[in-house]
């Protein structure tokens, strides 16, 4: 079975309109979970509560001494994120939940065990590939599993609007479609390991900057093809037991207080069975609750319990508040049932192959890899360089990683850490932290014979003197991001860019390795032989950047996000907030009074490269790009509205896989410029292969409050190109499609 053909089958699943019944917990070949059922049982636990019980599963702890004096954790949690008491008598487990996305967090070192490092969502997201996100997605939920936690924080899928946020390493893409095909992905993995995901941060949480209070200003239909669409297609294909609600306000209330977000669209319009946890320190009373909320966490960054005794006493006296919390408890339960979490109890302590989980890390980062430049095929490098430069980015200790409540540390912890904010509450998770697997290492050992130079990058004039001695110079830039705090520019820090320009001039076979958590500038792109965008590679990152080098891995990684030639070409070139309040990693207001609004409505549902369609500006390196060690031809593009067939086929003399990726390109004479379906295909050298892809039709269509409502497709001729990226595309192919209206 052919890569494509599984997210093929995923996509179909959505076109057949698999309802929320369909699968919860389970991969191809377990049995179905039926919903229904879990939803029975879970009526009949909530039948049984006292009115004390009731409150239990509605509100928790975080699993850390977050300060001396702090309440001590319970006997029973595992240092964690979370924990939510469970009721024994009842048979429900207690909730241990632990971040993120990207493996088994450690939270600022009170979990002592190191864990498997995936690479970044990001560049798990540039791979294109459905199976990589969920390979990743099995292996963190086993981890988790096996530390003894049953609810992994993961699932972050917010949509890459600012090029310049802070967590845009844990997100996925810009694009609805990418980003939904392959958070559904991820989640169905972790779920296979009967423990519950989320899906996060529900939603519009675009920047890091004051996110506690800034405001989204957003149109109902731009946030439904765009950033909610990521979540629904998302939560249709991965199922997740949780959402969790974010941060910042939409269109005014808070994001887990907004009953638009939580009951009408997520609750009543795509029927989601399972509970809303709020984000840590995102609820701002208990009218959350009748907004939709169903559970607090990490109530101590709250100003108050709200979820605890206030709640227990309004459903004492009011009927409406009664059934509310009846509610909120079969919605916990149903997913307790659904993923299995009472019947396959976790415990601490548990082992995995290290050899495997290393494994799967080490594949994600390659199949993400992406191949910005190549002059005179300078990559991959010949293994009879005599001598090399290799600068910068602590690359002969390892590879960097995000900070934040997503960072990861294997066994012994990061090889490397600078300490960002040296002191504070949250100084243990903002520093920069690297891997332990060094690039220099994996280089030396591939080319025993050479002369190696490194040097760390810090004096520009002692790296040009090493890179004019070399055959070849590898510079490794990195640019950490973190949550919390967004970047300033898309400039490299520390002098970076001054540094890879000196050695660029030094050494025309200048090779630039990027390790960076999004998208930056690269003013010294026309002066070097090669650029490989590595993103943060996780556990195995420095021998996967090695293998790419030397080709034996043949990069297939697409860019996910667009690559500006500058902020100025953005829909906000300045990042709200960032010129009137000090970096905070709460993102809090300074005073009470401060209120701050982000204007969505300006590129509305045309985020990334729909925005640069639309505005004709060139990027620097456009979405769905990357190159290759061999050369694709793509073509036979035919379309029915439902399905896009395409032929991709390598022309070139290696092995190597190619991302088809079709567009929407015309709709009843009005431009468009949408991503409507894509496959990831591995091609042996000649060889060619037609691939089936499905439409999903809300991408053909707009969202209508207004009139009859829902998804409306206008009668018309509708345009299709089969794209190497969003810019680079065939021949339009057309089809004449009817009027539609549907409802989800
Ligand atoms: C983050 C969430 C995370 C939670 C628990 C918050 O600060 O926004 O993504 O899951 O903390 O650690």
């Amino acid at each position: 079975m052919g890569k494509q053909f599984l997210s093929a089958v995923a996509l179909a699943a959505v076109g057949a309109g698999m309802g929320p019944a369909s699968a919860w917990a389970q991969e191809a070949g377990a049995p179905p979970v039926n919903l229904a059922a879990a939803e029975a049982r879970a009526d009949q636990t909530v039948k049984a509560m006292t009115a004390d019980e009731r409150t239990t599963l509605t509100h928790g702890n975080m699993a850390i001494q977050l300060f001396p004096g702090a309440p001590p954790i319970p006997e029973d949690a595992v240092p964690g994120a979370g924990y939510i008491a469970g009721l024994p008598r009842l048979g429900v487990p207690a909730l241990k939940e632990t971040d993120a996305s990207l493996g088994v967090a450690w939270v600022g070192g009170a979990r002592k065990r190191g864990a498997t490092a995936l690479p970044s969502g990001i560049a798990q997201a540039a791979s294109w590939d459905p199976a990589v996100l969920h390979d990743g997605g099995a292996m963190i939920g086993a981890e988790a599993r096996a530390s003894g936690y049953n609810v992994l924080l993961a699932g972050g899928v917010n949509l890459t609007r600012d090029p310049r946020n802070g967590r845009t390493f844990e997100y996925l893409s810009e694009d609805p479609l990418l980003s939904g095909v392959l958070v559904g992905a991820a989640i169905r993995g972790i779920q296979s390991n009967h423990i519950i995901s989320t899906i996060k941060h529900f939603a519009l949480n675009g920047q890091e900057t004051g996110r506690q209070f800034v405001d989204i200003q957003i149109g109902n239909a731009a946030a439904r093809e765009s950033d909610l669409l990521a979540f629904q297609i998302g939560i249709e294909q991965g199922q997740p037991g949780a959402i969790m609600c974010a941060y910042n306000r939409v269109n005014g209330p808070r994001a887990c207080a907004s009953d638009w977000l939580l009951n009408t669209v997520l609750k009543r319009d795509w029927r989601y069975k399972g509970f809303v946890m709020s984000d840590w320190g995102a609820v701002p009373g208990l009218e959350a609750a009748t907004a939709g909320l169903d559970q607090q966490s990490g109530e101590q960054l709250d100003k108050a319990v709200y979820f605890g005794s206030k709640l227990a006493d309004k459903a004492a006296t009011d009927k409406a508040w009664a059934a509310r919390l009846a509610d909120m408890n079969r919605r916990v339960l149903t997913a307790i049932y659904a993923t299995g979490v009472d019947k396959n109890p976790v415990t601490p302590g548990g082992q995995w192959d290290q050899a495997a989980h290393s494994a799967v890390a080490e594949k994600a980062a390659i199949a993400g890899m992406v191949l910005l430049r190549n002059q005179n095929n300078a990559l991959p490098l010949l293994r009879d360089a005599k001598s090399v430069a290799v600068i910068g980015g602590y690359a002969d200790g390892g590879v960097i990683s995000g900070g934040g409540s997503s960072q990861v540390q294997g066994d012994g912890g990061p090889v490397v850490s600078r300490p960002v904010l040296a002191a504070g509450m949250f100084a243990g998770i903002m520093q920069e932290q690297f891997h332990r697997s060094s690039p220099l290492d994996a280089i030396k050992q591939r080319l025993p014979q050479a002369a190696m130079h490194f040097r760390d990058g810090r004096y520009i004039a002692d790296a040009v003197e090493a890179a004019r001695r070399s055959d070849v110079a590898i510079v490794f830039a990195t640019e950490w991001r973190t949550e919390g705090l967004d970047q300033p520019d898309l400039s490299l820090p520390d002098g970076q860019d001054a540094l890879i320009a000196a050695v660029a001039a030094a050494n025309p076979r200048t090779i630039v390795v990027l390790e960076t958590g999004g998208p930056v500038a690269m003013p010294w792109l026309d002066k070097t032989a090669a650029v490989l965008e590595a993103w943060y590679p996780g556990a195995r990152g420095g021998e996967a950047i090695a293998k790419v080098l030397f080709g034996e891995a043949n990069p297939g990684g697409r860019l996910p996000v667009t690559f500006p030639a500058s902020v100025a070409q953005l829909p906000r070139p300045k990042l709200d907030g960032s010129d009137t309040l000090d970096p905070d990693f709460m993102g809090n207001p300074p005073t009470p009074q401060t209120t701050l609004k982000a204007d969505y409505n300006i590129e509305g549902s045309d985020v990334g490269y729909r925005w640069f369609a639309r505005t004709g500006a060139k990027p620097l390196f456009p979405f769905g790009y990357g190159l290759s060690y061999t050369t694709f031809a793509q073509d036979g593009l035919s379309v029915d509205g439902k399905t896009a067939r395409f032929t991709l086929r390598n022309t070139g003399k290696v092995a190597g896989d190619d991302v088809g990726q079709v567009y929407l390109v015309d709709r009843a004479g009005s431009a468009k410029r949408r991503l409507v379906g894509f496959a990831r295909v591995h091609l042996e050298p000649g060889e060619s292969k037609t691939v089936s892809v499905p439409i999903d039709p809300r991408l053909l269509a707009d969202w209508q409050d207004a009139g009859k409502g829902g998804w409306t497709m206008p009668a018309g001729t509708y345009g299709f190109a089969l794209g190497s990226d969003a810019e680079t595309l065939g021949q339009v192919v057309t089809v004449r499609l009817p009027a539609r209206n549907w409802k989800d």
